[in-house]
Parts: structure tokens; C-alpha cells; sequence
């Protein structure tokens, strides 16, 4: 397989940094298509920590290309620091290893004002519980027509230009949230004060995308958030502002659909959601919190505490369908370990029907009682297991299981944030 994507099937969180560092060691080209920096991606490599919330995750392995697509949207000012962060570990990045796709728009310092603000002045049952980065109003502003975009950044007059059309549709917000409107003059001089250090980075990603293919590059799709957070198929409106779906690697870098030859769908052995919005398994008793302890559940981007549940088979099995997933990367199996008897959901009971999927309308999802499975669990430690019969019975009943109810197979099993701790089933990028 010469290129692969990797989506989080659920609402995020689920151990996609660590497959996707394993698989870029496989990968020419590692690129991120959709969603900015609120994501936050951990990579342990050689017991050293690196955070990652803009940069793909290629850019810690030398001698690849990584690439920002046109589906992300990019805060300037966050990429140099990361930069320099990065650099300070001792990682290496130059315009020959970073690529920037110059229709990529660009997340202003008004966009996170006007993000908390919303936030701020939203009532219960409203507020989103954003990351508060600015997100959503840039994503508004790129399908509004008034994003400015990398390339503006090469021409003062079409910067200038751009700024203005944003600022017609700001400031009228801002006031009617109580914010001074913006001050265009300083919001142009930070700009013009970054394009220098920004532009060398600036390409047709598109363009080099498909020669790179032709050539015959194994290119590396990475998605931030999970499916569950997509703006079309996603619990909305508690949801994030992209597409987050493995559709979206195609037109979020301008590669066509044909040229993906293997979706793995990240799956974690439970559930998480950081944020407002519904969570049918989600627990509020001392399991949730077990789960939450073991399982270090806090934002890597906001330090926020995680819910969590029992895992739910009928909404992954979803996000499975929608992202076209081949395979998946199940992460974390060894939270689980210690519970004397494991639920999962494999469906929900609305008003004496019971359905096999998560509708759509916010009423009903309220009203609808998950249904669950009881399965035993194992007293053993899998944490660190490098092949199947290191796992006791039970575990291995419990994967085999979810497999069944969400109707994709294990590609590969995560016991440990440490990349060898990992049982391979099927590559995905072999031939
Ligand atoms: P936004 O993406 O900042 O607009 O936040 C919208 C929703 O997506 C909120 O519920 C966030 O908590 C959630 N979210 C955004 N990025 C991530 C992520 O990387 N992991 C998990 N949840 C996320």
C-alpha cells in the first residue's frame, strides 16, 4: 500500500500519536489535512516526550517531508514557537523537510478573542467547550471568502486587502459581544512582522503531493480530533469546525480519493470526550474515574479532564462505516486490565426500539439508553504485551469482540505509550 490514513474513530484522544510516529518511520512524506492546533499529539521516542499540536508528526524522524494541507487551518504565531520548541529538543526543520500548502488560511489572534468570547457569553447547554483557539471562526472565515491565506502573506496590497474584508465582518461581531474592534494597523504589522519566517515554508502541496505519489513516495495522512468531532457526521453542534473523516485527506491536500489505499481507524478500548456534547456510555461512578486515573485522561492541549465510559461499539462501528476504515489500531487495552467484568455498548434502546446507530437529533440522542454487554475481565497485566499470547484469555475474548461488533479487524494493538509495545496484525502500508 503506497499511502495511508489514519483517523481517530472516536472523539479524539485515542493514541493516534504513537501509530502515527510508528507508521512515519514506514512513510516518505507525513501529512496533516484538516483541524489546527488544537490538536494535541504525545510521541515517547527513546523514553524523550515530544508535544506536538501543529507540526505533523513526521517532523521528529529524519529524513522525511512533512506537510500542512490546505484542509488545516494555521496559526502563524503557534507554528513558530512550536518550532523553536521542536528545535530545542534537537529536531531538525527547513523549507526541504516542512512544507506549507499556500492556500492553507491562516487562524488570527481575532479568531481565539472571538472564540472565547462565544464561549463566554453562551448559556448552559450552549457552550461548546472549544479548546478555545480559534478554530471554528477561521474555519467561518475560509468558507465565508475572507480567510487570509498563506500566499496573501507574499504581497502587502493583498494582505492588506484580505484584512480589511475580515475585518468588514468582524468588528460588527465583536461589538455585539462587548470586544474593542480590532486594531487593523497592529493586526498588519504582526503579519507583515511573520511572513518572512512563514513563506519559505509556503507550496503546491497539491502538486507536489501527486508527483511525490507518481513517483512512487508512501505518503502518510495524519487526522487530528476523531470522527465523532466531524462537523458533517459528528455529534453536532458539539463538534469541531472540520471534516474530520478519511474523505477529508483528499480534499484537505488535493490528492484524489483513488490515491488512498488503506484507512486505519485509531479505536481506544473505552471511550473519552473532552468537551460538552453527548456520551451515551459515559460514566459517573467509580469505574469512570478508574478509567480516567489509569488511563492519564487529561487534554494534552487544554489540561482538561476527560470523561469517560465503557466503550461503545454502535457509534464506532459508525465512524468505521463514514471513513471507509480497513483496519484498526486498538490503543490502551491496558486500562482495562483489574476489572473483575467489562460493559460494552452495542446499541441504544429508544422508546422500546432499539437501534443500532446514534440518530441524529439532538431529543432523541438524549433519550436514548445505551445497551450493554457484560464481558469478563482479566486480573492479569497486559501493559507492555508484544504478541498475542502475552495477553491473558479474557483480553483477547474482549478484542475479538469488539472486532465482531464494530465489524473491522485489529491491524494493530497498543499495550503501552512505548512504540514497540505494539502487536502487528497487518501493516499498512505493506504490499
Ligand atoms: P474546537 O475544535 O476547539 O472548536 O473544539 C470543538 C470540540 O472539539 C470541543 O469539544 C473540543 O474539546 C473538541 N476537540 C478539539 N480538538 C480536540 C482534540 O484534539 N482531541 C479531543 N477533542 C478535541
Amino acid at each position: 500500500m503506497a499511502n495511508v490514513v489514519v483517523v481517530g474513530a472516536q472523539w479524539g484522544d485515542e493514541g493516534k500519536g504513537k501509530i502515527v510516529d510508528w507508521l512515519s518511520e514506514r512513510a516518505d512524506v507525513v501529512c496533516r489535512f484538516q483541524g489546527g492546533h488544537n490538536a494535541g499529539h504525545t510521541l515517547v521516542i527513546d523514553g524523550k516526550v515530544y508535544k506536538l499540536h501543529a507540526l505533523p508528526s513526521g517532523v521528529v524522524r529524519g529524513g522525511k517531508l512533512s506537510v500542512i494541507g490546505n484542509g488545516v487551518v494555521l496559526d502563524p504565531w503557534h507554528l513558530l514557537k512550536e518550532i523553536e520548541s521542536v528545535r530545542a529538543q534537537g529536531v531538525e526543520i527547513t523549507p526541504e523537510t516542512l512544507m506549507i500548502a499556500e492556500n492553507t488560511p491562516l487562524i488570527l489572534p481575532i479568531h481565539g478573542e472571538l472564540d472565547r468570547a462565544r464561549e463566554e457569553a453562551a448559556s448552559k447547554g450552549t457552550k461548546i467547550g472549544t479548546t478555545g483557539r480559534g478554530i471554528g471562526p477561521a474555519y467561518e472565515d475560509k468558507v465565508g471568502r475572507r480567510a487570509v491565506r498563506v500566499a496573501d502573506l507574499a504581497d502587502a496590497a493583498t494582505l492588506e486587502a484580505r484584512v480589511d474584508r475580515a475585518l468588514q465582518h468582524h468588528d460588527p461581531l465583536r461589538r455585539g459581544l462587548g470586544i474593542e474592534p480590532v486594531d487593523r494597523e497592529a493586526l498588519l504589522e504582526a503579519l507583515r512582522g511573520i511572513a518572512e519566517q512563514i513563506l519559505p515554508y509556503a507550496a503546491p502541496v497539491w502538486k507536489m503531493l501527486n508527483e511525490k505519489r507518481k513517483a512512487g513516495s508512501r505518503i502518510l495522512f495524519e487526522g487530528a480530533q476523531g470522527a465523532l468531532l466531524d462537523i458533517d457526521f459528528g455529534t453536532y453542534p458539539f463538534v469541531t469546525s472540520s471534516n474530520v473523516i478519511a474523505g477529508q485527506a483528499a480534499t484537505g491536500t488535493g490528492i484524489g480519493p483513488g490515491a488512498i489505499d488503506y484507512v486505519l481507524g485509531i479505536v481506544k478500548a473505552y471511550t473519552t470526550r473532552v468537551g460538552e456534547g453527548p456520551f451515551p456510555s459515559e460514566l459517573d461512578d467509580a469505574d469512570g474515574q478508574r478509567l480516567g486515573e489509569r488511563g492519564h485522561e487529561f487534554g494534552t492541549t487544554t489540561g482538561r479532564k476527560r470523561r469517560c465510559g465503557w466503550f461503545d461499539a454502535a457509534l464506532v462501528r459508525q465512524t468505521c462505516a463514514t471513513s471507509g476504515v480497513n483496519g484498526i489500531s486498538l490503543t490502551k487495552l491496558d486500562v482495562l486490565d483489574g476489572f473483575e467484568t467489562l460493559k460494552i455498548c452495542v446499541g441504544y434502546d429508544l422508546d422500546g426500539k432499539r437501534l443500532d446507530y446514534l440518530p441524529f437529533a439532538s431529543e432523541e440522542q438524549a433519550r436514548c439508553v445505551p445497551v450493554y454487554e457484560e464481558m469478563e475481565g482479566w486480573s492479569e497485566s497486559t501493559e507492555g504485551a508484544r504478541s498475542w499470547a502475552d495477553l491473558p484469555g479474557a483480553a483477547v475474548k474482549y478484542v475479538r469482540r469488539v472486532e465482531e461488533l464494530i465489524g473491522c479487524p485489529v491491524a494493530l494493538l497498543s499495550t503501552s505509550p512505548e512504540r514497540d509495545d505494539t502487536i502487528l496484525v497487518t501493516d499498512p502500508f505493506a504490499d
